[in-house]
């Protein structure tokens, strides 16, 4: 990592410079001077097209940005997570997730040792294990085959195999379901155990570490429904557990060959290519799974391989450091027009925000610029009849990545969401001028206009299989540990999540408390929270 001043460099300076002359330009003005934009600035990589025209950049600009990316190690950085370097340095943890889809026969060392046996090993039993319980063969307690999936888990460990789930739904046995449990509020277990049989029914409790509050109580709530049902001895045939504390899955109950070990240089947002998955093959069947892997194992070999310049996720980690930190941009929005995809702006959010919401460098100096955005979106269709106005007549400039697959079920629905897609990108690119509202009453026409010149990408799918599914979320992957490598900051920590764990915990024996009793306990802490806890004991009191 590079650890001089980022803006200071002279690729930074020269952006700047650069920033300031574009920033008068419109893209209606660079489609036109140039009739083969589309053509010099989307790149291809297999099954994916990214079309980066629509946004507010020349060649010079991808030049430049490239050279900064240089300039920040990006190289060096990539290099150093596929040789299973200690990058994530807070934690003194390798970050070898790409391991998890290495299928090849390349090893992959962390301080010098092969973690693929183990990889492999546990790839294996979770084939074992997936096809035992789709086949009959691991029975539930009463003999009954088990196909109600319940995971349970939180933050990566819900997010990322809940989006995969639900993105290949098309691929799951007709006779199974499966469910995904994170609120601690327990409407949310009682609601999915309500339309359960729990002679059927197989949990899922992942958690990498199996100490997190939110899924320890419903693994809890979860063990008590079932064993009020079936007795104590069910719970080794209907639970399975993911964690890198084996130990603690094994003295939970669960029976050691459902249990399947993680490892430390797997972050938890990038934990769906392990055995986090098993959700999804259970549903879907362990060659589906395989085909994610392979997906993202193909995208991996991309971004290890292709020039910096002809690098799709180094490309789109780029330009999103361009709007960010030279155009001002506070946030991102992200719509895929393909409803198996809705639930990836979610999965994404963790991804990009817990990764680079971040203001210190690496070696602990503030950092100077901005570092991640703020991510949101929403399904396309949808999210055009809710946000799209922000994005078109709001003031501050938020670029959009869209989403589609060209091939796909559908008929002529999906010329119906082509259209859009490509009609949304297009009013964000050139707008409507007053010019152009001749016919409407003056006073109507500055509401009517659009100011245009508004970036976004397209991501262009030949189809969403589950190989193509896997190359986009390992693109995004790419994509934000690039950004943070050009911040500076540690992509693979998340310490801005404990704080407010430790004053739940803090928090827990007031709350527990008669409201007399509760305000000693509460004495040291704000007024604020003080009388909220206060109030909410006195409202306990009275139920
Ligand atoms: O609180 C944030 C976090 O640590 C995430 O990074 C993680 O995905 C989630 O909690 C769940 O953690 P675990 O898998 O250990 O239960």
């Amino acid at each position: 990592m590079n650890s001089s001043s980022l803006t200071a460099l002279p690729a930074w300076q020269a952006l700047k410079a650069h920033a300031a002359v574009l920033a008068g330009q419109h893209m209606r003005d660079l489609f036109a001077a140039d009739p083969d934009r589309f053509a010099r600035l989307s790149f291809s990589f297999g099954p994916i097209r990214a079309d980066y025209s629509k946004n507010r950049v020349t060649l010079e600009t991808l030049s430049l940005l490239a050279e900064l990316a240089r300039a920040r190690g990006v190289e060096a950085g990539r290099a150093a997570m596929f040789a299973g370097a200690r990058i994530n340095t807070t934690e003194n943890r390798a970050v070898l997730h790409v391991a998890l889809r290495n299928r090849e026969e390349r090893p992959m060392t962390v301080d010098g040792v092969d973690v693929m046996p183990e990889v492999r090993s546990t790839r294996a039993r979770l084939k074992a294990f997936s096809d035992g319980v789709r086949n009959g063969q691991w029975r539930g307690a009463t003999g009954k085959q088990l196909r109600h999936i319940v995971n349970i888990g939180i933050g990566g460990s819900h997010l990322g195999p809940m989006f995969v789930a639900d993105a290949m739904k098309d691929l799951q046995a007709p006779e199974m379901s499966v469910t995904f449990v994170s609120n601690p509020d327990s409407a949310q277990l009682a609601e999915a155990l309500a339309k359960l049989e729990p002679a059927e029914t197989l949990f899922i409790i992942c958690s990498k570490t199996f100490a997190t509050a939110e899924t320890t109580a419903n693994a809890d709530a979860a063990r008590a429904w079932l064993t009020a049902r079936l007795g104590e001895t069910a719970v080794a045939k209907h639970f399975a557990a993911v964690s890198t504390n084996v130990e603690a899955a094994k003295t939970f109950g669960i029976h050691p060959d459902a249990v399947f070990p993680m490892w430390d240089w797997v972050g938890g947002r990038y934990s769906v290519w392990s055995a986090i998955g098993l959700s999804v093959i259970l549903a879907c069947g362990y060659e589906a799974f395989d085909q994610l892997l392979a997906g993202a194992e193909a995208m991996d070999r991309h971004f290890e391989t292709a020039s910096l310049e002809q690098n799709l996720p180094v490309i789109l980690a780029l330009i999103g450091v361009w709007y960010a930190d030279f155009f001002d941009a506070p946030a991102v929005a992200v719509m895929p027009y393909d409803h198996r995809l809705k639930l990836f702006p979610f999965h994404l959010q963790q991804l990009d925000m817990e990764s680079n919401g971040k203001a210190v460098t690496k070696d602990g100096a503030k950092v100077e610029t901005k570092t991640g955005p703020i991510v949101f979106g929403g399904g396309g269709s949808d999210s055009q009849h809710s946000f799209f106005q922000l994005l078109h007549q709001g003031p501050r400039l938020i670029p959009c990545d869209f989403i589609i697959a060209l091939k796909g079920a559908g008929g002529p629905s999906r010329d119906l969401l082509m259209a859009n897609c490509l009609a949304q990108t297009e009013a964000l690119l050139k707008g409507r001028t007053a010019a152009e509202l001749a016919s409407t009453p003056e006073a109507l026409r500055p509401h009517r206009e659009f100011p245009g010149n508004r970036p976004s990408n397209t991501l262009l799918l030949d189809e969403l299989t589950p190989y193509v599914l896997g190359m986009l979320i390992a693109l995004y992957e790419h994509k934000i540990f690039v950004q943070g490598l050009i911040w500076g900051v540690n992509s693979f920590d998340q310490w801005g999540v404990e704080l407010g764990k430790e004053l739940a915990k803090s928090l827990m024996p007031a709350l527990l408390d008669k409201p007399a009793a509760a305000e000693g306990l509460l004495k040291a802490r704000d007024s604020s929270t003080a009388g909220l806890a206060l109030a909410y004991l006195q409202a306990k009191a009275q139920q």
